[in-house]
Parts: C-alpha cells; sequence; structure tokens
C-alpha cells in the first residue's frame, strides 16, 4: 500500500498521523509518502518524517502517486475531483449530515472511509476517534470557560475574604462532557449535569459531579447506547430544569448530540436572558446546530453580558497530542485493511471495516448512511 498523508486546510492545526505512528506503519511494510509542510502546525518537520522512513511530496504529486490518502478533514475544493476510482479516501466527514459529499463519492465510484462511524464497540475501542477527540475537547472548552470567566473556579480563604467557588452546568454527559466535568472538578467548580440517558448517572456521581434527575426520558436500547429524540412532554419538564439551573451556573458547556441530526435546543434565548452577565456558554455541538439559541459556529457572541463561544474544533488547540491520539486510532483501525505484505485487504466481512465504509464502487456499505441517503 501506499499511503499518502495529506496537508490539511486552512486553520487546522492538527496532522492525521505524527512520525512516531509511520513508523508503525513502516513496519506494516506501507510506503508512507507525505505531503510538504503537512505536520508544521504540529510541530512535526519533514525531517521528522524522513528520518523514519517516509518521503516528501507536494500535493499534486502525492494525488498520482498514493493509492490511499488519510486526511482529517473532508476533501474540498478542487480535490475531490482530483481522487480517482481507483483511490481510497480516509478521513472523518460526518456523512450521517453530510450527504452532499457522500452522494459525490457514489457518483465517482470512490473507495471511502469516514472514521466518525466506527462503530462504539469494544473491540473499536482503540480505533475511536470520537472519544479521542471529544477527550481533548471536553478538556479545552473547561479551560477556555475558566480563562473567559471574570470570577475564579475554585473556592478561595483569604485574608480579603472567601471567593466562592463556580458553577459549572454540563449539558450531556458523553465523552466530553465526562472530561468536561472532571477538568471543571479538577479546577475547584461545582459541577451539575444533564443527560437523557440514565446509565451515565454512576459515571457522573463517580466524577464529582451532581446529576440533575428528569424523569421520563425516553432511551432506545437499539440506538446503541446514543441519546434519542425525545417526546414534547420531557423536552418541557427538561426545559424547566435546565433554565433554573442555567440562571444560577457561572458557565455552562454544552456538549448534547445526536447522531445524524440537529443537536438538541436545550439552551434558548430566554434561558440565557434569565443568565447573570459575566457569565459563559461554551457549545461544543455547535456544527451541527448547537445546543444553545444564540450559537453561532467558530464565532463569539455576547447576548447580555453572556459570552457565547461556538467552536466546534477544539482538539485543533491541542494539536500535538490530538493528532497523536487521532494517529494511533488511524494505525489500529487500518490494521485491519492492511494485507501480511501490506498490501491493501478490504475485508468487508469485517463489521469494523464495513461500519466505516462509506462508499466503495458505486454502493453505501455503512447501513445508516444508506438509509439516510435513500431518505433523500
Ligand atoms: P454524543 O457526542 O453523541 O452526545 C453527548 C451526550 O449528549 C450523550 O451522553 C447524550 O446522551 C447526550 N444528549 C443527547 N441529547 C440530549 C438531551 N436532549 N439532553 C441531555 N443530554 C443529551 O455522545 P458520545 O460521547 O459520542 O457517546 C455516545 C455513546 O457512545 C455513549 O453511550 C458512550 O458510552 C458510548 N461510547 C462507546 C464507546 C465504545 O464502546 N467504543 C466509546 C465512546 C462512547
Amino acid at each position: 500500500m501506499i499511503l499518502g498523508l495529506l496537508k490539511e486546510y486552512g486553520t487546522e492545526t492538527r496532522v492525521a498521523l505524527l512520525p512516531e505512528t509511520v513508523k508503525a506503519f513502516s513496519e506494516l511494510k506501507v510506503e508512507v509518502l507525505v505531503e510538504k509542510g503537512a505536520g508544521e502546525n504540529a510541530f512535526a518537520a519533514d525531517a521528522d518524517y524522513v528520518a523514519v522512513g517516509a518521503k516528501i511530496f507536494s500535493r499534486a504529486d502525492l494525488f498520482s502517486k498514493a493509492e490511499v490518502f488519510l486526511q482529517i478533514q473532508p476533501p474540498a475544493g478542487d480535490d475531490i475531483q482530483k481522487i480517482k476510482n481507483s483511490q481510497v479516501w480516509i478521513s472523518a466527514f460526518n456523512p450521517l449530515w453530510d450527504t452532499k459529499l457522500v452522494k459525490t463519492f457514489l457518483e465517482k465510484g470512490i473507495t471511502s472511509f469516514s472514521l466518525d462511524l466506527i462503530p462504539r464497540t469494544t473491540r473499536a475501542q482503540a480505533m475511536d476517534i470520537l472519544s479521542s477527540m471529544a477527550t481533548v475537547a471536553g478538556y479545552q472548552a473547561v479551560l477556555e470557560a475558566a480563562a473567559q470567566l471574570p470570577t475564579f473556579f475554585p473556592m478561595f480563604m483569604t485574608a480579603a475574604g472567601t471567593i466562592r467557588p463556580a458553577n459549572v452546568l454540563i449539558l450531556g454527559a458523553g465523552v466530553a462532557g465526562l472530561q468536561a466535568i472532571a477538568t471543571s472538578r479538577k479546577l475547584g467548580a461545582q459541577v451539575q449535569v444533564f443527560d437523557v440517558r440514565s446509565a451515565v448517572k454512576e459515571e457522573v456521581k463517580s466524577l464529582g459531579g451532581k446529576f440533575v434527575e428528569v424523569e421520563g426520558a425516553i432511551e432506545d436500547k437499539a440506538a446503541g447506547g446514543y441519546a434519542v429524540e425525545q417526546s414534547e412532554e420531557f423536552k418541557k419538564k427538561q426545559q424547566q430544569a435546565i433554565n433554573d439551573h442555567a440562571a444560577k451556573a457561572n458557565v455552562v458547556i454544552c456538549t448534547a448530540q445526536i447522531p445524524g441530526k440537529r443537536a438538541p435546543l436545550l439552551l434558548p434565548k430566554e434561558a440565557v436572558d434569565a443568565m447573570q452577565p459575566g457569565s459563559v456558554i461554551i457549545d461544543l455541538a455547535a456544527s451541527t446546530g448547537g445546543n444553545c439559541g444564540l450559537t453561532k459556529d467558530n464565532q463569539t457572541v455576547v447576548h447580555k453580558g453572556v459570552t457565547i463561544i461556538g467552536q466546534s474544533n477544539y482538539p485543533a488547540k491541542k494539536p500535538v497530542d490530538a493528532s497523536r491520539m487521532f494517529g494511533k486510532n488511524v494505525l489500529n483501525f487500518m490494521k485491519l485493511i492492511i494485507g501480511k505484505e501490506g498490501e491493501i485487504n478490504l475485508n468487508f466481512e469485517d463489521e469494523i471495516v464495513k461500519g466505516t465504509c462509506i462508499t466503495n464502487k458505486g454502493e453505501i456499505y455503512n447501513e445508516r448512511v444508506k438509509s439516510i441517503i435513500s431518505n433523500t
């Protein structure tokens, strides 16, 4: 296999593989070609890649030489036209949401894998880029909130009086939410948490957060541990409880998402109106519409003294560790499609390979994507 590691676009600072992981690919008899400057924003120089056996090329050369492309971001601009149907594209392109790109891959007969659809199973845990990136995002969201907040996170007892600890409200206790709880607690804040999945209650407690229970949530085992849409009655009850807690919070970290759907609206304008000036909302669900009604993706908005930060790429703020985790996940996944002699070996009998494959030879392989595309 000739693997082409591409440089990311725009403000993205991560790279899909750091040199330390490229070395592991060489041991699997995979030839790695790296686009010039691919790792520079993650502090990996071209010379570091060369030292572990990779070769450096221009982007144009990479497009003609590589059999498999690796890039975190989906292909944009002209790039999609340059991919041939004999080539394989691997990245994270949110195919449950971005169905236009899926259709283009399909029409062009390109084989594509989207790493954000790696099944959430025990066997696939070491390949799970969503968990890795959510860990970085949950951590960084709290650091950003602490930096923006005009008050402290921890309680201080000083000669000048006692400073009360910050109140942090976390909406959604998935991987990012749990990391946000842990980080907020380490910084000394008091933490309250909402989620529709009762299974997370114990985890929230064990991290030192207080789980706010709202009765009547719909849970669906068939959704594979993910949240599902809730009834109108539940939404009303939950809204009242969230509004009450938001009014007392200094920080709200929004992480609630539903795969393939718009993020649930949990913090409407009325709830923000009732918040204290100086409070900070960090909305990690910004790219799928946001949990807060005033969120603007990749922008900061100030509403009546409340700062609302819509940031969907916090992992790019910690490019070295984020790239390190991403690369390890990619390596573990790609071991499933690399044969003994380093050749491409697509075994669709393997549920992880089939579940992560979006298109191949004009067919959609992932069942959830297939049903979304056939209904559009
Ligand atoms: P996510 O990013 O899809 O959602 C974040 C959280 O928001 C979830 O906990 C969800 O229940 C919650 N949420 C959704 N709608 C909500 C609403 N209306 N109100 C309040 N909260 C709401 O979640 P993530 O982090 O991707 O985890 C999803 C599931 O996958 C979890 O069950 C997790 O345990 C499981 N998982 C499994 C892994 C594996 O076995 N490989 C690895 C990581 C996660």
